[in-house]
């Protein structure tokens, strides 16, 4: 290996910056070249790729965002789109590369590694959660805390004028940032894409608390739950639950921003290091995880098995006992 590029591709998320600062001066401490490719598979096939540096990544570990860009690829999928890639990485003498992002970004590079003679090792960030060979994402604890602000935030008016609120929080497929931050901010219901819950069952629940002498209520609502988000939760038990006046609150990319917090930025450093380390012992196919304080690597293919992704049911029973 002679030149690694590096890339974020996907939603962007807070500490992916200090991965890419990672992975950039591992490589260049390791006598490497290093390129740096904008907007994921976007800028591999647009060729938009500069030289990288120790400075390049200078006062960066500290920032939201991912100043390398970030996008989502259609063309990518495309077979021409692939071997446009290769054909622009080809030339500029980029012979590994380290990509960061989620599912999608695993599945290009899983599917671009096996039509090509390119080594390529993941590193995990997303705010989902939602991958497997990791206990934990880049940017996850961030948006985490992020949402647990938020939700204390709103509690104080809620608790206030009485009021019940519908809290939606982003998780398509995963409900892990609803679970965990319901649970940190004291909800007294959560939704999740895993589990349906009826709409009477969520209703019982509230009309129960309601004659406890609450002063507020919270329910969590993961952007993917399957009675179709907060709005449409709101309306439906308004209809029928009138003990509280009702509002809702959609968090929204506000989310995906922010300084990443002290735990994220030393997972990403970490997986940033393992990821080039990898990659010049030979590895390839491969993500970086973490596995209690263990940095560990899987194949993509073993990453990408949504079977393997549980909800953590403890917690699902514990949020409820919590909400008396
Ligand atoms: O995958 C991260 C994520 O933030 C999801 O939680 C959310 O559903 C999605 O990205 C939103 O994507 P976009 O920024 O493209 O709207």
């Amino acid at each position: 290996i002679n030149r690694i590029g590096v890339f974020t591709s996907g939603g962007d998320a807070p500490g992916m910056n200090a991965a890419i600062r990672a992975a950039v001066r591992t490589a260049l401490y390791n006598g490497k070249k290093v390129t740096g490719i904008y907007h994921g598979y976007q800028g591999m096939i647009e060729n938009s790729m500069f030289d990288m540096n120790s400075r390049s990544v200078s006062s960066i570990i500290q920032k939201g965002g991912t100043v390398l860009k970030t996008a989502r690829c259609m063309e990518f999928k495309t077979t021409e789109g692939r071997a446009q890639a290769y054909e622009n990485l080809k030339d500029a003498g980029v012979d590994a590369l380290v990509a960061i992002g989620g599912d999608g970004t695993f599945t290009g590079a899983e599917i671009f590694s096996r039509e090509y003679d390119i080594p390529v090792m993941c590193i995990p960030g997303t705010i989902d959660n939602d991958l497997n060979g990791t206990d934990l994402t880049i940017g996850y604890d961030t948006a985490n805390n992020t949402v647990i602000e938020a939700i204390d935030k709103i509690r104080d008016t809620a608790a206030s004028h009485n009021r019940l609120f519908f809290v939606e929080v982003m998780g398509r497929d995963s409900g892990c940032i609803a679970l965990n931050a319901g649970v940190a901010g004291g909800a007294e219901a959560i939704l999740l894409p895993e589990k349906e819950t009826a709409i009477d069952e969520l209703i019982e629940m509230l009309e129960h608390n309601a004659g406890r002498d609450k002063s507020s209520m919270i329910v969590i609502v993961a952007e993917g739950d399957k009675n179709g988000g907060a709005t449409n939760v709101a309306k439906r038990v308004k209809e029928k639950f009138d003990y509280f006046d009702t509002k809702v609150s959609i968090l929204g990319h506000l989310q995906r921003g922010g300084a990443p917090s002290s735990a994220d930025r030393v997972l990403a450093t970490r997986m940033g290091y393992a990821a080039v380390n990898e990659l010049l012992k030979g590895n390839t196919r491969s993500t970086v995880g973490i596995r209690g304080s263990e940095i560990v690597t899987t194949p993509l293919e073993e990453a990408l098995s949504k079977k393997e992704l549980k909800l953590n049911e403890d917690l699902v029973e514990i949020a409820k006992i919590m909400a008396i």
